[in-house]
Protein backbone atom coordinates (compact mmCIF):
# COMPACT_ATOMS: atom_id res chain seq x y z
CA UNK A 1 0.00 0.00 0.00
CA UNK A 2 1.31 3.70 -0.71
CA UNK A 3 0.44 6.85 0.96
CA UNK A 4 -3.23 5.79 2.25
CA UNK A 5 -5.04 7.71 4.48
CA UNK A 6 -8.06 6.45 5.96
CA UNK A 7 -10.02 6.81 9.41
CA UNK A 8 -13.66 6.75 10.46
CA UNK A 9 -16.41 9.73 9.59
CA UNK A 10 -14.44 12.35 9.24
CA UNK A 11 -11.68 11.15 11.90
CA UNK A 12 -8.77 10.74 10.84
CA UNK A 13 -6.49 7.87 11.62
CA UNK A 14 -3.88 6.69 9.08
CA UNK A 15 -1.94 9.62 8.19
CA UNK A 16 0.26 7.93 4.78
CA UNK A 17 0.78 4.11 5.51
CA UNK A 18 3.41 3.08 3.02
CA UNK A 19 3.94 -0.48 3.20
CA UNK A 20 4.71 -3.87 1.41
CA UNK A 21 4.76 -7.61 1.53
CA UNK A 22 6.64 -9.35 -0.95
CA UNK A 23 6.08 -12.93 -2.12
CA UNK A 24 6.45 -15.80 0.17
CA UNK A 25 6.89 -13.03 3.28
CA UNK A 26 5.72 -13.31 6.86
CA UNK A 27 5.70 -9.28 7.87
CA UNK A 28 4.54 -7.93 11.22
CA UNK A 29 2.33 -4.86 11.78
CA UNK A 30 3.03 -3.50 15.30
CA UNK A 31 2.45 -0.84 17.88
CA UNK A 32 0.56 -0.12 20.95
CA UNK A 33 -2.69 -0.05 21.77
CA UNK A 34 -4.72 1.97 19.42
CA UNK A 35 -1.92 3.14 17.24
CA UNK A 36 -4.21 2.33 14.37
CA UNK A 37 -3.31 -1.71 13.37
CA UNK A 38 -6.77 -3.00 13.11
CA UNK A 39 -7.58 -0.06 11.02
CA UNK A 40 -5.14 -0.74 8.43
CA UNK A 41 -5.95 -4.10 8.33
CA UNK A 42 -9.46 -3.39 7.70
CA UNK A 43 -9.13 -0.32 4.98
CA UNK A 44 -6.59 -3.60 2.93
CA UNK A 45 -9.50 -5.74 3.22
CA UNK A 46 -11.97 -3.48 1.89
CA UNK A 47 -14.19 -3.16 5.02
CA UNK A 48 -12.80 0.82 5.56
CA UNK A 49 -12.49 2.69 1.78
CA UNK A 50 -9.11 5.14 2.03
CA UNK A 51 -9.38 8.42 1.76
CA UNK A 52 -6.20 8.77 -0.24
CA UNK A 53 -3.54 6.59 -1.50
CA UNK A 54 -3.37 3.06 -3.07
CA UNK A 55 -3.63 -0.68 -2.22
CA UNK A 56 -2.26 -2.61 -4.43
CA UNK A 57 -2.34 -6.98 -4.71
CA UNK A 58 0.11 -9.19 -7.43
CA UNK A 59 -0.62 -6.03 -9.86
CA UNK A 60 -4.10 -5.65 -9.04
CA UNK A 61 -5.69 -2.52 -7.76
CA UNK A 62 -7.90 -3.04 -4.70
CA UNK A 63 -8.16 0.36 -4.04
CA UNK A 64 -11.76 0.32 -4.97
CA UNK A 65 -12.91 -3.23 -4.63
CA UNK A 66 -15.90 -4.64 -2.25
CA UNK A 67 -14.21 -6.79 0.43
CA UNK A 68 -15.58 -9.89 -0.96
CA UNK A 69 -13.99 -9.73 -4.51
CA UNK A 70 -11.20 -8.76 -2.41
CA UNK A 71 -11.36 -11.90 -0.59
CA UNK A 72 -12.00 -13.58 -3.86
CA UNK A 73 -8.71 -12.44 -4.67
CA UNK A 74 -7.31 -14.42 -1.79
CA UNK A 75 -6.96 -11.60 0.68
CA UNK A 76 -8.17 -13.05 3.98
CA UNK A 77 -8.02 -11.32 7.61
CA UNK A 78 -7.61 -13.65 10.53
CA UNK A 79 -9.88 -12.05 12.83
CA UNK A 80 -8.23 -11.23 16.31
CA UNK A 81 -9.21 -12.81 19.86
CA UNK A 82 -11.35 -16.16 19.35
CA UNK A 83 -13.71 -14.46 16.96
CA UNK A 84 -14.52 -18.13 15.54
CA UNK A 85 -17.62 -19.80 15.39
CA UNK A 86 -17.97 -21.50 18.57
CA UNK A 87 -20.51 -24.39 17.30
CA UNK A 88 -17.79 -25.54 15.05
CA UNK A 89 -14.83 -27.93 15.43
CA UNK A 90 -11.51 -26.47 15.38
CA UNK A 91 -10.88 -28.20 11.82
CA UNK A 92 -13.66 -26.26 10.61
CA UNK A 93 -12.95 -23.10 11.57
CA UNK A 94 -9.53 -23.88 9.88
CA UNK A 95 -11.07 -25.26 6.80
CA UNK A 96 -13.76 -21.92 6.54
CA UNK A 97 -10.44 -19.52 6.20
CA UNK A 98 -9.96 -21.81 2.79
CA UNK A 99 -13.74 -20.57 1.57
CA UNK A 100 -12.65 -17.65 -0.64
CA UNK A 101 -9.32 -19.86 -2.20
CA UNK A 102 -9.12 -20.28 -5.61
CA UNK A 103 -8.51 -23.85 -7.09
CA UNK A 104 -9.47 -25.08 -3.28
CA UNK A 105 -9.06 -28.97 -3.58
CA UNK A 106 -8.93 -31.87 -1.14
CA UNK A 107 -5.21 -31.76 -1.00
CA UNK A 108 -4.59 -28.05 -0.56
CA UNK A 109 -6.90 -28.25 2.55
CA UNK A 110 -4.52 -31.00 4.08
CA UNK A 111 -1.64 -29.18 3.02
CA UNK A 112 -3.39 -25.76 4.90
CA UNK A 113 -4.46 -27.59 7.69
CA UNK A 114 -1.10 -29.24 8.12
CA UNK A 115 1.16 -26.01 7.94
CA UNK A 116 -1.36 -24.32 10.13
CA UNK A 117 -0.74 -27.81 12.62
CA UNK A 118 2.86 -27.37 11.99
CA UNK A 119 3.12 -23.89 13.29
CA UNK A 120 0.18 -24.08 16.08
CA UNK A 121 1.15 -27.58 17.25
CA UNK A 122 -0.79 -26.52 20.59
CA UNK A 123 -3.79 -25.08 18.82
CA UNK A 124 -5.79 -24.72 22.24
CA UNK A 125 -3.60 -22.23 23.70
CA UNK A 126 -4.74 -18.80 23.06
CA UNK A 127 -2.98 -16.95 20.40
CA UNK A 128 -3.55 -13.17 21.11
CA UNK A 129 -2.02 -10.21 19.77
CA UNK A 130 1.27 -11.00 20.95
CA UNK A 131 4.58 -8.90 19.43
CA UNK A 132 6.74 -11.51 20.96
CA UNK A 133 4.84 -14.14 18.67
CA UNK A 134 4.31 -12.33 15.77
CA UNK A 135 7.83 -11.53 15.73
CA UNK A 136 8.93 -15.60 15.99
CA UNK A 137 6.86 -15.85 13.10
CA UNK A 138 7.85 -12.97 10.44
CA UNK A 139 10.59 -12.23 8.43
CA UNK A 140 10.07 -8.70 8.47
CA UNK A 141 7.82 -6.17 10.76
CA UNK A 142 6.86 -2.70 10.95
CA UNK A 143 6.10 -0.70 14.02
CA UNK A 144 3.26 1.83 14.20
CA UNK A 145 2.35 4.69 15.75
CA UNK A 146 -0.68 6.97 15.74
CA UNK A 147 -1.52 5.85 12.18
CA UNK A 148 2.31 6.38 10.82
CA UNK A 149 5.04 3.94 10.29
CA UNK A 150 7.83 4.95 12.76
CA UNK A 151 10.20 1.78 12.04
CA UNK A 152 10.60 -0.87 9.41
CA UNK A 153 13.60 -3.72 9.77
CA UNK A 154 13.75 -7.32 10.23
CA UNK A 155 12.56 -10.03 12.74
CA UNK A 156 16.12 -9.84 14.26
CA UNK A 157 16.59 -6.36 14.67
CA UNK A 158 13.05 -6.03 15.42
CA UNK A 159 13.58 -8.86 18.33
CA UNK A 160 16.92 -6.62 19.30
CA UNK A 161 16.77 -3.25 18.54
CA UNK A 162 15.74 -0.78 22.01
CA UNK A 163 13.08 1.04 19.13
CA UNK A 164 10.85 -2.04 19.16
CA UNK A 165 11.32 -1.63 23.32
CA UNK A 166 10.70 2.06 23.60
CA UNK A 167 7.51 1.82 21.10
CA UNK A 168 6.13 -1.29 22.43
CA UNK A 169 7.20 -1.30 26.15
CA UNK A 170 8.11 -4.90 25.31
N1 LIG B 1 -15.20 2.09 14.60
C1 LIG B 1 -14.46 3.13 15.04
N2 LIG B 1 -14.93 4.38 15.06
C2 LIG B 1 -14.18 5.43 15.48
N3 LIG B 1 -12.91 5.33 15.91
C3 LIG B 1 -12.38 4.09 15.92
C4 LIG B 1 -13.11 2.93 15.50
N4 LIG B 1 -12.29 1.85 15.62
C5 LIG B 1 -11.12 2.32 16.10
N5 LIG B 1 -11.17 3.66 16.28
C6 LIG B 1 -10.06 4.51 16.75
O1 LIG B 1 -9.01 4.40 15.82
C7 LIG B 1 -7.73 4.43 16.47
C8 LIG B 1 -6.94 3.23 16.02
O2 LIG B 1 -7.62 2.06 16.47
P1 LIG B 1 -7.21 0.63 15.97
O3 LIG B 1 -8.28 -0.30 16.44
O4 LIG B 1 -6.90 0.65 14.53
O5 LIG B 1 -5.86 0.39 16.79
P2 LIG B 1 -4.99 -0.92 17.01
O6 LIG B 1 -3.59 -0.51 16.69
O7 LIG B 1 -5.57 -2.05 16.26
O8 LIG B 1 -5.13 -1.15 18.59
P3 LIG B 1 -5.14 -2.51 19.46
O9 LIG B 1 -3.70 -2.87 19.68
O10 LIG B 1 -5.81 -2.10 20.74
O11 LIG B 1 -5.90 -3.55 18.70
C9 LIG B 1 -8.03 4.49 17.97
O12 LIG B 1 -7.92 5.83 18.36
C10 LIG B 1 -9.47 4.01 18.05
O13 LIG B 1 -10.12 4.60 19.15
MG1 LIG C 1 -6.35 -3.90 16.85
Amino acid sequence: MREVHAGYGATPILFGVSLEVREGEAVALLGKNGMGKTTLMKTAIGFLKPWRGTIEFEDRDLTRLAPHDIARLGVGLVPENRRIFPGLTVRENLELGLSAAPRRSAALREKRLADVFHHFPRLRERIEQNARVALSVCDRGYIMEKGVIVFEASSRELRDSPVTREKLGV
